[in-house]
């Protein structure tokens, strides 16, 4: 199978291209930055600049399915400048892509974007699936409601479209897990605010298993991309602690501190999503690291 990913010098992007790499699959890719094309026999990259319409045709020669992860990270203090480039680089991204599929005579029959969990409601303790209806009012919320509409646009020419809404991503090359080791490590580490806020996380290893479990099943429509156990950010933090042998004095530090420091943006730590795995272990999926103890302790 040939599959065109957007977003593969990223954290998730990498991994996936070495295990589909692995799995005798050849992969194309986009990027915007032309240092970082490359020219294998089964690993070609391509240059686009979705904000000023770019694209190079040849990206989509013989391929199947698309991946889109594509995006500015929302790790980046949230000016509004910078908000409208967290939604652009994804739903300019998107249709770029779409008007690309729709001019070009092409074999695609799957498209898999990257979505996230900002969309459902706050919640300490009801557990939310992908049949939700409610959703939140948060920049973030909207910025997953832009992107996902931008990406069902395939379904107009016929394309599945599967969206992997997902939960924070474990890894110890980059996301947030870093972050939250590096001051446990110091000594300086402390849950945040309550500490009750939920956090539905995932290690990577399953993430990119999970990507190449929709393409090989052909899968279309929403699943949650997070582990069967979420848990507090209390927990996590003391999960952390545990793993590296250090202990947690410091009180919990108050919101308005992370607040003050992050401004808007402090809303990733303090924002609680309990969501539910069950619709893709229903599809047959099963998680390596279900567990944040073994997750954490693989990972550190
Ligand atoms: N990591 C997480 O915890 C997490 C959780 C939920 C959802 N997601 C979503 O999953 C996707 C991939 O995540 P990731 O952690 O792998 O992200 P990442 O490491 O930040 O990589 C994202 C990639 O997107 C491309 N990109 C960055 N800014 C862009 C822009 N302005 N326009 C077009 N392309 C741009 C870059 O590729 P080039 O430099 O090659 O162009 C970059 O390598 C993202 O959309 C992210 O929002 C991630």
């Amino acid at each position: 199978m040939k599959i065109l990913i957007t977003g593969a010098t990223g954290l998730i992007g990498s991994e996936l291209v070495n295990l589909l790499l692995e799995k005798k699959h050849t992969v194309h890719f986009l990027t915007t930055s032309k240092s970082k094309i490359v020219n294998q026999p089964n690993f070609q990259g391509f240059y686009w600049n979705p904000q000023e319409g770019k694209i190079d045709e040849r990206c989509l020669h013989e391929v199947d399915v698309i991946v889109h992860l594509a995006g500015a990270t929302i790790a980046k203090r949230w000016t509004k400048a910078y908000k409208q480039e967290i939604i652009e680089s994804r739903t300019l991204s998107s249709e770029l892509l779409f008007n690309l599929v729709k001019k070009v005579p092409n074999q695609v029959k799957q498209v898999v974007t990257a979505s996230g969990t900002a969309i459902y409601p706050e919640s300490f303790s009801k557990i939310y699936d992908e049949n939700t209806i409610d959703s939140e009012d948060s920049f973030l919320s909207n910025v997953v409601k832009k992107w996902e509409e931008s990406v069902d646009t395939f379904n107009t020419l016929g394309i599945q479209v599967c969206k992997l809404r997902t939960g924070i991503v474990f890894s110890n090359k980059g996301g947030a897990l870093p972050e939250m080791v590096a001051p446990v490590k110091l000594g300086f580490g402390a849950a945040l605010g309550s500490g009750k806020q939920v956090q539905s996380w995932i290690h990577l290893s399953d993430l990119v298993a999970m990507y190449y479990f929709v393409i090989e099943h052909k899968l279309e429509g929403i699943y949650n991309a997070v582990s069967p156990q979420p848990v507090s950010n209390k927990q996590l933090t003391q999960t952390i602690a545990k793993t590296l042998k250090k202990s947690l004095w410091l009180p919990n530090i108050p919101e308005f501190v992370m607040k003050l420091s992050l401004g808007e943006m402090s809303y990733l730590l303090f924002s609680s999503k309990k969501l539910s795995s069950k619709k893709i272990e229903d599809a047959g999926f099963q998680f390596q690291f279900p567990n944040v103890e073994v997750a954490i302790g693989n990972l550190y």
